[in-house]
């Protein structure tokens, strides 16, 4: 078809990466599902898109923090698309890191997964975006600027994330947007780190709009970038009810 558009979404089997798959695929785009360890949920997500759309979505496995796994997985999709419009990174670790306890292992699974991996997947799918004038979108964090005590590997990675947004607006203009979506409180961690009694309410009640949002306004914000803000490029939309600006 002449118009086909392909998205890549990393991490794109569960939570805020699945919503993001679910509204691209609903307005048109075909989408390759990533994910590392999630594969039962990657083929039930598969399986809902392509009933709903013939052919409109396949999966892709990959380790993020093993450095062959980006030409893998943009190879991958071109040899199943044949192209590549939209490159998401949303795929990400998240977990305290205390100073006195700091290890290499952390260091490199959170900055791998959160800014060396877009970065070296940026790489990898820049002549293919190039050749269909594609969009790329980073999945940051709100709390990026006003850091979270106890995160400090994971906050260095969201800011660099939002850095490598900027630099690549302009390394990649004028063919590709670079764009960013900083996600406020949507949903919890599973493992029950942020659990802590009180915690989540004030959180909630630090936000303008005094509510948690959901991984649909996520998604939207997503897509109007991709689709709508044509003339946008290194900019950071804060989905976050107004909880950074306190
Ligand atoms: N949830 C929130 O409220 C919130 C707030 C601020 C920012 N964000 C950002 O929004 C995005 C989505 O958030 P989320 O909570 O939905 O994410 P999540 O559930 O914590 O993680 C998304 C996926 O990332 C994948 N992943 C992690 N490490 C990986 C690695 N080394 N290689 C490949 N894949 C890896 C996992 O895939 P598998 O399951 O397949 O292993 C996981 O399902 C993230 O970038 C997050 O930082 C979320």
């Amino acid at each position: 078809m002449k118009n086909k558009k392909i998205a890549l979404v990393t991490g794109g089997s569960r939570r805020i990466g699945a919503s993001i798959c679910k509204e691209l695929h609903s307005s048109g785009i075909d989408i390759m599902i990533h994910y590392r360890d999630s594969k039962e949920e990657a083929n039930l997500l598969k399986a809902e898109l392509n009933k709903k759309r013939k052919d409109s979505a396949d999966i892709v496995q990959g380790n993020l923090c093993e450095i062959d796994s980006y030409e893998k997985i943009i190879h991958t999709v071109i040899k199943r698309f044949g192209q590549l419009d939209y490159l998401i990174n949303n795929a990400s670790s998240y977990y305290p890191t205390h100073m006195g306890k700091l290890n290499e292992k952390d260091w490199n699974d959170l900055i791998s997964s959160n800014l060396k991996a877009p970065l070296f997947l940026c790489q990898a799918a820049e002549k293919f975006l190039k050749e269909k004038k594609g969009s790329i979108i980073n999945i940051t964090d709100a709390n990026e600027s006003n850091p979270k005590k106890g995160y400090v590997i994971y906050n260095i990675a969201k800011s660099g994330l939002v850095s490598l947004t900027r630099s690549l607006a302009k390394d990649l203009s004028p063919d590709i947007r670079v764009n960013a979506v900083a996600p406020g409180a949507i949903l919890w961690p599973e493992d029950d780190q942020e659990s802590e009694q009180g915690y989540r309410e004030n959180l909630i009640s630090k936000t303008f709009l005094k509510k948690q949002g959901t991984p649909e306004n996520i998604s939207k914000a997503v897509l109007f970038l991709l689709t709508t803000a044509l003339y946008s490029t290194g900019e950071v939309i804060h989905v976050d009810g107004g909880g950074t600006h306190k």
